[in-house]
């Protein structure tokens, strides 16, 4: 895309004012963003004021039951704005859209809604925004497959310190219970030179840290002509000058190679962190969710791991209640939780999906059980995770801060290499900075200090 396709597009908005809802993973993040950066390069302001704009953007997530569910209960709620101000534009789009006759289910149920797009043609709406008010009717455009990679959009990002660089997009690996190849299609890597070139101009604008953010980063470039590893682009990132930290997510563990340990490891600027999902701690649980590794597997990973990069801070995600979890498969999750010591975990309920083979399962799991076993999930990450933090007293750390702390505002926020989130006195002018910090106290999900 170049600014002349969007430009074409332009003409006086004066006052003109959008908002967008979000939900979901930094994918769909990433795309808000992108839909942002368009929706100015045209001439529209942001809003946070839902009275005040004249496009509202509703980008969806379907990973789970309840993510639909809000959407439902929200997109309800606009019924009565539209009353008000005809002119308003109700679009949604996002992942929850690429399933079979979503997009028809919601115009029916919402006849409000102006204009509904996917996860392939986001980069189109601001043709579809011309048309709708040329055509006075809905639009309803959904790609079914992914159509390469558009570089070049306009990309209005949320933080000026630290960037999301998406370095592919999709996922191969259907596991049983997951929807997300099937709305976000198959693997397309970005190519090497438009990463890097995003990043240094990332850099020259100020940005200090970069995440680069794939379904499975350690995947990328293998559909490149020629290939290349994951391991050798995150080389040449660190290679970047100007910048200081670099993240990345998310890491399947049947693809995490001893070339990205050993390049964690070397690498100074690659922060020392890895969220590794391993969504079970159950061997049998994992066969049935088209994992590919068991749990051997993965703690001989954990334990390569932590031999090769010391003090690593290790985060996964996990799901309970997945078709079949007996009481001992779950036991084996809490016993696995115990024996890696997680940094921090994120826990889901397992949420059936249509057209996912888990979906199928006759031995689903009751409702009762799966939140009962969350709730003993939950209190033994919570424990673990608060024994590690309280390892941090008395250590220094490196700090990049981020502003002023939510709850202090004698106090400047920002986070270690490993993701931990520390408070200490300080002043604005540290923002952007990497400050050396003595950690004095832990809480359960942060860290108190003092500059040194
Ligand atoms: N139910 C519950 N959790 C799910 N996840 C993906 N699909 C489902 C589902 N159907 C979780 C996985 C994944 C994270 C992003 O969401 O743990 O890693
Ligand atoms: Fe979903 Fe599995 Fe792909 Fe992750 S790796 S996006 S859990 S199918």
């Amino acid at each position: 895309m170049n600014e002349n396709t969007l430009s074409n597009i332009k003409n006086n908005k004066a006052d003109k004012h959008f908002l967008i809802y979000t939900w979901g993973c930094q994918m769909n993040e990433e795309d808000s963003e992108k839909l942002s950066g368009m929706l100015q390069t045209i001439g529209y302001n942001k809003t946070e004021d839902k009275e005040k704009a004249d496009i509202i953007i509703f980008n969806t997530c379907c990973v789970r039951e309840n993510a639909e569910l809000k959407v439902y209960g929200n997109l309800g709620m606009l019924k009565g704005l539209k009353e008000k101000n005809p002119e308003l534009v109700i679009a949604v789009c996002g992942c929850m859209m690429q399933q079979d006759g979503m997009g028809q289910a919601i115009l029916k149920r919402y006849p409000f809604v102006d204009i509904i797009f996917g996860t392939h043609n986001a980069h189109k709406f601001p043709e579809y925004l011309n048309r709708v008010k040329q055509e006075g009717r809905s639009i309803l455009e959904i790609w079914d497959k992914e159509e390469g990679i558009v570089e070049g959009i306009p990309i209005d990002r949320k933080s000026d310190m630290k960037a999301f660089v998406t370095i592919m997009y999709g996922c191969n690996n259907f596991c049983t219970y997951c929807i997300v190849p099937y709305v976000r299609g198959r693997e397309r890597s970005r190519d090497v030179k438009d990463i890097l070139e995003e990043i240094k101009s990332l850099v020259s604008k100020g940005y200090k840290e970069i995440t680069l953010l794939g379904q499975n980063v350690n995947s990328y470039g293998k559909d490149l002509n020629p290939k290349i590893s994951f391991a050798k682009l995150l080389k040449e990132v660190n290679g970047i000058e100007g910048v200081e930290r670099i993240r990345f997510m998310t890491s399947h563990p049947k693809d995490l190679t001893d070339e990205v340990i050993d390049v964690i490891a070397s690498c100074n600027k690659i922060c020392n962190h890895i969220h590794l999902p391993v969504q079970s701690g159950s061997s049998r649980i994992l066969k049935k969710m088209n994992r590919h590794y068991d749990r051997e597997y993965y703690l001989n990973l954990v334990k390569k791991i932590k031999t090769k990069i010391p003090n690593v801070a290790l985060t996964t995600d996990i799901i309970v209640g997945f078709p079949g979890e007996t009481e001992e498969d779950f036991n084996d999750t809490l016993t696995l939780v115990k024996e890696v010591e997680y940094d921090s975990c994120f826990t889901f309920i397992y949420s059936k999906r249509k057209g996912t083979p888990a979906d199928e399962m006759l031995d689903q799991i009751d409702d009762k059980i799966k939140h009962e076993r969350f709730n003993r999930l939950i209190d033994t990450v919570n424990c673990i995770c608060a024994k590690k933090n309280k390892e941090y007293v008395g250590k220094n750390v490196e700090v990049l801060v981020e502003g002023i702390s939510k709850n202090d505002e004698s106090k400047v926020s920002g986070r270690t290499t490993t993701g931990k989130l520390v408070n200490f006195i300080g002043d604005e002018y540290l923002i952007g900075h990497l400050v050396n910090v003595k950690i004095t106290k832990s809480q359960s999900f942060s860290l108190t200090g003092k500059q040194i």
